[in-house]
């Protein structure tokens, strides 16, 4: 049997959520959406009251609407709403990559910077519904940069720092963005990112694009273009400190974020306005059981869903104090993450099972040297936490007593779907335990059959949903109904397959398509076989993913070079470094497997189900290969498989 972690006593004599509360409201939220919601939706402020709360359809031409004839603005609720009760009150600890840097920013300094930031793009003609993209380090700046789009009603889109200029581009044209917010360089564990020499690039090849804003981060050497490129700190400090924020409907667009699906380019997922905001928030308080004046921190990128959600939209519209931090957990040593919980006494840290599992390597000596005393919650997020990292987490960074919330959901969903709440939930390691409110997961079998008790199956959500959804793909709402309404008519298809237990509890086994996740970074195994078919040698690509003891899943590469070229190692590094140059670092193959020829049906589709096995070491179970059109192929791919176990 699993092992069981009940709700600790001293836990649950301060959470919010306790087990009769989580019972009760769940019911309700299912039951009565309208109900539930509506008054959940007055969490934040309005400047005019919703008085629809769901509209909301999975079939058909789907369709998603929270909230819909209210209006509001996301920066007033995450910062001016806040400043005569806590306009002193840190809003945002920064800790740079260097630690011996860091500093505090109050709700009231970055409201001015946010509105001198929001006057400067209004300068320079930025205007409801144009679209920004924002690719900047882990500085406050880049969360002026999102609550400035907020408060003009422009729509940003992130893209990670590590992403190349192809990768920018794409993304930039996808959404026709007229102003790039960047930064001289970025800072991590020392090393120095070209940021703004990859706007550069990429801009050669996007002509939407009028303006250009730059932070200064590094002072590094870079060119900047007249009549194009500004510096963050000149306009900032010519605009003026107010700004009326704009009236938007709550169905408006907040943000554009590309994610990775199982095919062709990354797609734009779109999120708007009052039901991101509601269901942000409210997650960011419940599953992480936040009071008054706790300090919490969460680890990623705002590149990342999870970045946008819990460290700047959620923990703001509740007036936290979020800590942003710009380094890696392993600079300038491993112990850094629990240094910088000493030094600012944090209560609630929230990081990726890929961080435990490479700090668990590293022994626990670099933990226990820490106090670690302030910690209260743990959470995790990204991918599968595997039973021993999170013992680990629990017994050694924990000391026994913080419990963990595993906390499952995709950029897709907005906020939390399903997670223990610390004061209801007892816990078990490796399971994202029970649905948070207005989620309904079901299992369905492959023929779409709904399957009850405890069984393994594909995720799916059913109506009623929360008010967090994705409501499009940008410029493609087909595509949208397509990639997740048609697999299972009337249901959200995830992606993801899972188990219930007994007691109703959900184990996240994985994605069940052709998407990899790599240290909780989620890749479509089409993009990097595209990236690897784009190179001249190249005739042929397919990419599997495999497990990998840190990143979770490696990614791992079959390639056919054309007719006259010879494998070698240098040509290996070539390809990885090609990756590298179209995609980012992130999309690096782990292993590539030269391959005179792939497993193809005589139809001549690549059967990656023989792929994954061979690349997992469980090539005794191939299953049917009598449909390939010549099954010698797959005797050669066994015999020259790379990580032999
Ligand atoms: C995919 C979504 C959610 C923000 C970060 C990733 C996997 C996410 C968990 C978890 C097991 C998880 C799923 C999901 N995933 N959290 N707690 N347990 N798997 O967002 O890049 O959109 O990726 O990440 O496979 O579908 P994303």
């Amino acid at each position: 049997m699993a092992d069981l972690f009940p709700v600790p006593a001293e836990f649950a004599k301060n959470a919010l959520i306790n087990e009769k509360t989580y019972q009760e409201w769940y019911d309700r939220s299912v039951k009565d959406p309208d109900g539930f919601w509506g008054e959940h939706g007055k969490r934040i402020d309005w400047i005019k009251p919703y008085t629809k709360v769901k509209n909301v359809s999975y079939s058909g031409d789907v369709s998603i609407k929270w909230y819909e004839d209210g209006t509001l603005n996301v920066a007033a609720n995450c910062l001016d709403r806040h400043l005569e009760k806590r306009g002193d009150q840190t809003a945002i600890i920064w800790e740079g990559d260097d630690p011996n840097e860091s500093k505090h920013v109050t709700y009231r300094e970055l409201h001015e910077q946010v509105c001198r930031l929001s006057n400067a793009m209004e300068g320079l003609g930025v205007k409801k519904g144009d679209r920004v993209t924002i690719y900047l380090p882990m500085i406050v700046e880049a969360a002026v940069a999102m609550l400035a789009c907020a408060r003009v009603g422009a729509i940003h889109s992130i893209v990670f720092g590590g992403f190349s200029p192809d990768a920018l581009a794409g993304r930039i044209q996808d959404c026709d963005s007229s102003l790039v917010i960047t930064a001289d360089e970025g800072l991590r564990g020392g090393r120095k990112v070209p940021l703004k020499a990859n706007v550069d690039k990429a801009l050669e090849t996007c002509w939407s694009v009028k303006n250009v804003i730059v932070v200064k981060r590094t002072g590094g050497n870079i060119h900047m273009v007249t009549g194009r490129d500004s510096w963050y700190h000149d306009l900032t400090e010519k605009a003026a400190p107010t700004h009326k924020p704009a009236e938007m409907s709550a169905e408006d667009p907040l943000f554009i974020l590309y994610t990775s699906g199982s095919t062709g380019k990354p797609k734009g997922v779109l999120h708007t306005t009052g039901g991101y905001l509601v269901y942000a928030s409210m997650t960011h308080q419940y599953v992480f059981d936040y009071h008054e004046g706790d300090i919490y921190w969460c680890t990623a990128d705002v590149g990342w869903v999870t970045g946008h959600s819990y460290i700047v939209y959620g923990p703001l519209a509740n007036g936290a104090i979020t800590l942003m931090f710009e380094g890696i957990p392993t600079y300038p040593d491993a112990s850094r993450f629990w240094q910088v919980c000493d030094k600012h006494q944090v209560n609630i840290f929230y990081t990726a099972p890929t961080a435990i599992r490479s700090l668990m390597r590293e022994g626990e000596e670099l933990v226990k040297k820490t106090s670690r005393k302030s910690l209260r919650l743990l959470g995790s997020v990204g991918e599968p936490i595997n039973p021993e990292a999170w013992l680990w987490y629990h017994r050694v960074v924990g000391d026994n007593r913080c419990p963990i919330v595993d906390t499952w959901w995709q950029t897709e969903t907005g906020g939390i779907l399903i997670t223990p709440l610390a004061g209801a939930t007892a816990l078990k390691p490796g399971s994202a335990t029970r649905p948070f409110f207005g989620v309904k997961p079901l299992m369905v079998d492959a023929e779409g059959k709904v399957l009850e008790g405890a069984v393994e199956g594909n995720l799916c959500l059913a109506e009623p949903g929360w008010p967090g959804q994705m409501r499009t793909i940008y410029g493609d709402h087909e595509r949208f109904g397509q990639t997740y309404f048609s697999t299972y008519k009337g249901l959200y298809f995830t992606g993801d397959g899972a188990r219930r237990d007994a007691d109703g509890y959900y184990w996240i086994t994985g994605r069940v398509d052709d998407v990899i996740n790599v240290s909780g970074h989620r890749m479509g195994t089409a993009e990097v076989e595209s990236a690897l078919v784009a190179h001249p040698k190249v005739a042929e690509a397919a990419v599997v993913g495999y497990p990998h003891e840190i990143k979770g899943q490696g990614i791992y590469a079959y390639v056919t070079l054309i007719q006259g070229e010879e494998p070698s190692e240098d040509l290996r590094k070539e390809l990885v470094a090609w990756v590298r140059k179209e995609i980012g670092p992130i999309a690096s193959p782990d292993l590539i497997q030269w391959s005179p020829g792939l497993p193809k049906t005589r139809s001549g589709k690549i059967m990656r189900r023989i792929l994954r096995k061979i690349a997992e070491n469980d090539y005794g179970t191939l299953g049917d290969t009598s449909t390939l059109a010549d099954p010698t192929v797959v005797d050669d791919l066994i015999d020259n498989r790379m990580n032999r176990g």
